[in-house]
C-alpha cells in the first residue's frame, strides 16, 4: 500500500520541477482563478488558452462580468461548448456581487453556493486563490487515487466516491502555503502522467508506491464507468437570408441544445418546420434541401438536415434579429452553425 505521508511532499517538489507553470491563471484573484476552472471543467487546456484572455479582457472584474448583458457573455463563449456553464458564469458573478459585496468568498462551502460551482471546483479555487486545506477530487484526481492505492469500486457509486474524497482529504500536505503546488501538481500528474491510456510509468514520481503498477492492474484502475448509450436526433434548419444575404437568427430557449445561443430557427420534426415556414409566408416548394451532416454533442448525435431559403417577410422582434456575414461572430452562434454558414459563404 502507498505511504500517504511521502504523497503530498513528493507531489509538491515534483510540481514544482516537472509541473505546468507559467498558465495564465496561475494567479491569486479568485475571480481569474474561478473563471479558468469554470473554463477548464470541460475543456481542454490548449482551448481554453485561447478563450481565457479574450473573456478576460473583455470582463476583467466580477462587476464588469455581472453587468454585462447575458448575450455578450454567451457570444464570449461560443465554441466552448457546455453552454449551461457560461450561464452559470454570469448568474455567479451576479451572486457575488448581490450576495457578498462584490467580493469572493474564501471558504469552500461559501463557494459552493455559487452556481455552477461543486465540491471540486470550490476547493480549487479555495487552494490557489485562498491557499486553503481544502481537496479538489476531479476525473484525472480520481484515476490517479484509485491506481495508487488500488480502489477498484464503481465510479458511479456514492458511497465509493465518497471513500476517495475521505481519501483525497487525508493525503493533503499540512501546511497551507503548499496548498496551490499540491493542487496544481494534482491536476498536472492525471493531465500529464497517470493518463488514461498510455500513462507514463516511467516519469512518475509515485511509480515505487503505485499499487496499480506493482500488482500489473494499471489498465483495469479505475473501472469504466458503463457507457451511456448515444441518442441521435434528427434536426431540421431553416436557413432564410434576405435580399442582402444577412441570415435570419432567433434566440435559443436557455434549457436544452445550445440554451441561450442565437441559431437559425430548428425543428426536430419536418412537419414542425413546414408549419413555421407557413406561419412565415414560406411554402415548402421554396426551400431547398441541402446536403446533411452529423455533428457529436457528449450523449446525443445530432442529425442536421439544412433547408435554405430567401425571404424578406420575417418580423424582427425581440428574439429574432438579422445577421450579415461580419456580424455572426458577435452573436455566438453554435459551432455547427457557424462552420456551416462559413463553408455556404465561401462555396457561395
Ligand atoms: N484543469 C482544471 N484546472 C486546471 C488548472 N488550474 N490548470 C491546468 N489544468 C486544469
Amino acid at each position: 500500500m502507498a505511504d500517504t505521508s511521502v504523497f503530498a511532499r513528493r507531489l509538491i517538489d515534483w510540481q514544482r520541477l516537472n509541473g505546468r507553470h507559467g498558465l495564465p491563471w496561475q494567479v491569486k484573484d479568485p475571480y481569474a482563478v474561478w473563471l479558468s476552472e469554470i473554463m477548464l471543467q470541460q475543456t481542454q487546456v490548449a482551448t481554453v488558452l485561447d478563450y481565457y484572455p479574450r473573456f478576460l479582457e473583455r470582463f476583467p472584474n466580477v462587476r464588469a462580468l455581472a453587468d454585462a448583458p447575458q448575450d455578450e457573455v454567451l457570444a464570449l463563449w461560443a465554441g466552448l461548448g457546455y453552454y449551461s456553464r457560461a450561464r452559470n458564469l454570469h448568474k455567479a458573478a451576479q451572486q457575488v456581487v448581490n450576495e457578498f459585496g462584490g467580493k469572493f468568498p474564501q471558504t469552500r462551502q461559501e463557494l459552493e453556493k455559487l452556481c455552477g460551482v461543486g465540491r471540486s471546483t470550490a476547493a480549487a479555487i479555495a487552494a490557489f486563490a485562498f491557499d486553503r486545506r481544502e481537496t479538489i477530487l476531479d476525473g484525472n484526481v480520481k484515476r490517479v487515487l484509485c491506481r495508487l492505492y488500488v480502489q477498484d469500486g464503481n465510479p458511479q457509486d456514492r458511497k465509493f466516491e465518497q471513500q476517495l474524497w475521505q481519501l483525497a482529504e487525508s493525503l493533503m500536505p499540512s501546511a497551507n502555503s503548499d496548498m496551490p503546488a499540491y493542487t496544481q501538481g494534482l491536476m498536472d500528474l492525471g493531465a500529464t502522467v497517470c493518463r488514461r491510456s498510455n500513462p507514463l510509468c516511467g516519469k512518475c514520481p509515485m511509480a515505487d508506491m503505485c499499487g496499480a503498477k506493482q500488482q500489473n492492474r494499471i489498465g483495469e484502475l479505475p473501472r469504466k464507468k458503463t457507457a451511456v448509450e448515444v441518442q441521435n436526433l434528427p434536426l431540421y434548419w431553416l436557413v432564410v437570408r434576405n435580399g442582402n444575404g444577412a441570415v435570419w437568427l432567433e434566440k435559443r430557449p436557455a434549457k436544452g441544445i445550445w440554451g441561450g445561443l442565437y441559431c437559425v430557427p430548428c425543428f426536430g420534426s419536418l412537419q414542425e418546420m413546414y408549419d413555421y415556414a407557413g406561419q412565415s409566408g414560406i411554402g415548402w416548394d421554396e426551400m431547398e434541401e441541402c446536403e446533411a451532416f452529423t455533428h457529436r454533442l457528449t450523449h446525443r448525435l445530432l442529425w442536421v438536415t439544412p433547408f435554405e431559403t430567401r425571404s424578406d417577410k420575417m418580423a424582427e422582434g425581440a428574439d429574432g434579429i438579422w445577421a450579415e456575414q461580419g456580424e455572426w461572430q458577435a452573436y455566438g452562434l453554435p459551432k455547427p452553425l457557424a462552420k456551416y454558414l462559413q463553408a455556404v459563404c465561401k462555396s457561395a
